[in-house]
């Protein structure tokens, strides 16, 4: 049987192939540590669980409205004016399983061949397989590590044309760990705010951020509130990426197409993990101070880790969970780098390349994971760099 053309232009996420083959070394026998999966290695809050029974003892079980629980939306849509600064209402939420489908939906919706879309490389490769899928022309846009990783503004200036239709953007971000500083989110949003393109605001690392600079929204610069879709998620944040919930807050004359969506593809999110939503963001946000903190404690150890190996230079990422190591020093490709060290070393992590042409020279590792672990990583991979 043939597969649909489409399929031959879908991407995948590396982490997901790269965990396989470290199960298949551990089904060996072989320690491995796995620094490549990016979810954080907590519990959900206990909090949140016993919201989730509660309402599998109260019958929350059935099908819901397809965008979201009324009390779900309007405590996001709370939580979002808060967070942000800006005002939405209830009706600008759509609840969807996870984040992915505030990629996946908002660019079915809106892209088609013919239209271009500037994103982030290196980034999350579901944003370059989406934009494939749909048919439309992905343009991606290079991270610069001396800028802390965000855009080349150069670059992305020269990018724009009347075709850019889109315009992704991801602070905190993954693979880099990068945040866009406010200066840079303002120049981007001067050079958008009279073109005719909506931009996607990827903010699902928002609350995991270190020091004092929070992360600046695109959607409180002026003009650009109406032209935004802010994608976040309970999945980083409270340690929830297994319960599969997300949301988008978008503008009005999206909101019906995604739910349209929504009816096609899941009918609604899970309605017991709503109930257990509200509990997370109207209940005590202690577990995810305490998170963080220790991220960061891990993220100085493990980085200061790598930069004592000759040849590697990891920039101290201002948030998400993700360091990465430029290799550029040691002479060999990213690749090499990745398979050796998971099959040498027993360290499992990601290759850059795997998050577009930029990311060569680069491997990700992701800190969740204990620090005893992390030290044991750096121990491994020091030894087996010499
Ligand atoms: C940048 C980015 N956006 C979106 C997601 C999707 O999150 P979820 O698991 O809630 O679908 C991820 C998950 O790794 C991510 O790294």
């Amino acid at each position: 049987m043939q597969l649909a053309e489409r399929m031959s232009r879908i991407g995948t996420e590396s982490a997901f192939d790269v965990l396989v083959r470290a199960r298949a070394l551990e089904a060996q026998g072989k320690d491995i540590i796995h620094l490549e999966i990016g979810e954080p290695d907590f519990p959900t809050p206990q909090n949140i669980i016993d919201a989730g029974k509660k309402a599998l003892d109260e019958g929350w079980t059935h099908y819901g409205p397809s965008q979201g629980l009324p009390e779900l939306r309007e405590a996001i849509a709370e939580y979002i004016s808060n967070t942000r600064g800006i005002q939405v209402s209830a009706a600008n939420v759509c609840v969807v399983p996870g984040g992915k489908p505030i990629i996946f939906f908002p660019m079915m919706a809106l892209l088609q061949e013919g239209d271009e879309v500037i994103y982030p490389n290196p980034g999350f490769p579901i944003y370059e397989s989406m934009i494939k899928v749909c048919g439309a022309t992905p343009v991606p846009v290079p991270l610069v590590e001396e800028r802390g990783f965000s855009f080349d503004l150069n670059v992305f200036r020269k990018s724009l044309n009347s075709r850019t239709k889109m315009v992704v953007l991801n602070s905190p971000q993954n693979p880099t760990g990068g945040t866009i500083p406010a200066e840079d989110i303002k120049a981007i949003a001067d050079e958008l705010r009279n073109r005719d393109v909506v931009i996607l605001s990827d903010e699902i690392y928002s609350r995991i951020v270190y020091g004092n600079d929070k992360p600046v929204s695109i959607s409180t610069m002026p003009g650009m509130l109406e032209k935004t879709i802010i994608l976040d998620g309970f999945s980083k944040t409270y340690a929830m990426t297994g319960w599969r919930m997300g949301y988008g807050v978008m503008p009005p004359f999206l909101v019906d197409p995604v739910n349209k969506l929504m009816v096609n593809s899941n009918s609604c999110t899970a309605s017991f993990t709503q109930r257990a939503g509200i509990e997370a963001l109207r209940g005590p946000q202690d577990d995810v101070t305490k998170m963080v903190a220790e991220f960061q404690r891990r993220r100085d150890a493990f980085c200061a880790g790598l930069n004592s190996i000759p040849g590697w230079k990891c920039a101290i990422p201002g948030g998400a969970f993700y360091a990465f190591a430029n290799v550029k020093g040691t002479g060999r490709s990213s690749k090499e780098i990745a398979d050796s060290l998971l099959n040498d070393a027993g360290v499992a992590c990601l290759n850059g390349a795997g998050f577009g042409q930029y990311g060569e020279g680069y491997v990700r590792f992701s800190y969740a994971n204990s620090y005893e672990n992390l030290m044991r990583a750096v121990e491994r991979i020091k030894a087996w760099a010499k």
